[in-house]
């Protein structure tokens, strides 16, 4: 019978078990899975998890402070913090592509991550490698429920050969409701444990156009309001996403004062769904809305128009790329 009791008892014991005195290296994304696995990893075996962050420079406003200094402290596990802004940026410059834009992320991270996996594994021998791998991603994959928490020397997504751990899946028989719970009770913050799922390639592909720092930071900007009027109005778990996204080649004219301006719009995507495959435009409350326009075009300069998307799933997707 289910608990969450039962569950991180029964994780906890296994992980032990599998792991015996090796060491293990779990990546830490931002997300939900992966830091409720590494959570219960920690919880199982402590020190011998060395969990490693790497700061694309491409996250939401205090996503970044939310690890290294929150889940750290919730923990108190070792991370390894990469700081590879710069290295992201330049690999991104004049790509305005949106599939691009998701191969070079997904191509500069692997190389990150490969680069701090060699030199932890020089350090202390890793063995293990933690994913936070659901029973959906299970099932897609035809893996089924009964098969085990652990699978071999398998192939994480383009790792080499001399590079190859064996994968730690804690999570694999849960949904992500079961996830969640178990987060809360492992002693992740609520702010953490009921994140709303942000893409892999990050706001890359928010911004509609070149990716630049300037650039993102006005998005993150625009975006920190936003998700703060929702939370305000205590919405954030009727909401499935809500994305931002920066029209950077769009020029809108405005007036401000006495002056006109001539900035850039934002849109507003927030969306209601069950799984991403198919979803609704959420109706807002106008209040919000407004509170968060107005917010918008008077805190963040480079923006003066801001509009709302109402397009369901099919035909838009959630994202804008
Ligand atoms: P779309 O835009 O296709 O998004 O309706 C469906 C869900 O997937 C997320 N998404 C991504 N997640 N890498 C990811 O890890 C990606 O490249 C990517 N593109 C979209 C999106 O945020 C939504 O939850």
């Amino acid at each position: 019978d289910w608990t969450t009791t039962n569950v991180v008892d029964e994780q906890v014991e296994l992980i032990r078990q599998q792991v015996g005195d090796k060491q293990v290296l779990c990546a830490l994304s931002g997300g939900v899975d992966s830091a409720v696995a590494a959570a219960l990893v920690h919880k199982a075996i402590g020190d011998q998890l060395t969990c490693v962050y790497v700061d694309h420079g491409l996250q939401r406003s205090g996503e970044s402070e939310q690890i290294e200094k929150d889940f750290v402290a919730a923990t108190g596990i070792r991370l390894e913090v990469v700081d590879a802004e710069d290295q992201f940026l330049s690999a991104l410059a004049g790509v305005t592509d949106p599939e691009q834009k998701r191969k070079i992320v997904g191509r500069e991270f692997i190389r990150t991550f490969e680069a701090t996996a060699r030199k932890v594994d020089a350090e202390r021998h890793i063995e293990f490698l933690v994913q936070g791998t659901l029973y959906p991603d299970v099932v897609e994959s035809g893996g089924g429920a009964g098969a085990a928490n652990i699978k071999s020397h398998h192939n994480v997504g383009g790792l080499p050969d001399d590079l190859q751990f064996s994968l730690i899946e804690p999570l694999r028989t849960l949904f992500k409701d079961e996830v969640r719970e178990l987060g809360l009770a492992v002693g992740l913050p609520e702010t953490m444990v009921y994140r709303h799922p942000f893409p892999g390639p990050g706001l890359s592909i928010r911004i509609i156009g070149e990716v630049t720092k300037e650039r993102l930071d006005i998005l993150r900007a625009a975006d920190l309001i936003a998700r703060t009027e929702l939370t305000a109005a205590g919405l954030d778990r009727d909401i499935w996403q809500f994305p931002v996204v920066l029209l950077a080649d769009v020029h809108s004219v405005g007036v401000q004062g006495d002056g006109r301006t001539y900035g850039h719009p934002v849109v507003l995507r927030p969306v209601t769904s069950e799984d991403a495959m198919t979803a609704d435009w959420a109706r807002l409350p106008y209040d919000v809305l407004e509170r968060i326009s107005t917010r918008i075009t008077n805190e963040v300069d480079e923006i003066n128009r801001v509009t709302v998307d109402i397009t369901s799933k099919p035909p838009g997707t959630i994202e804008w790329e």
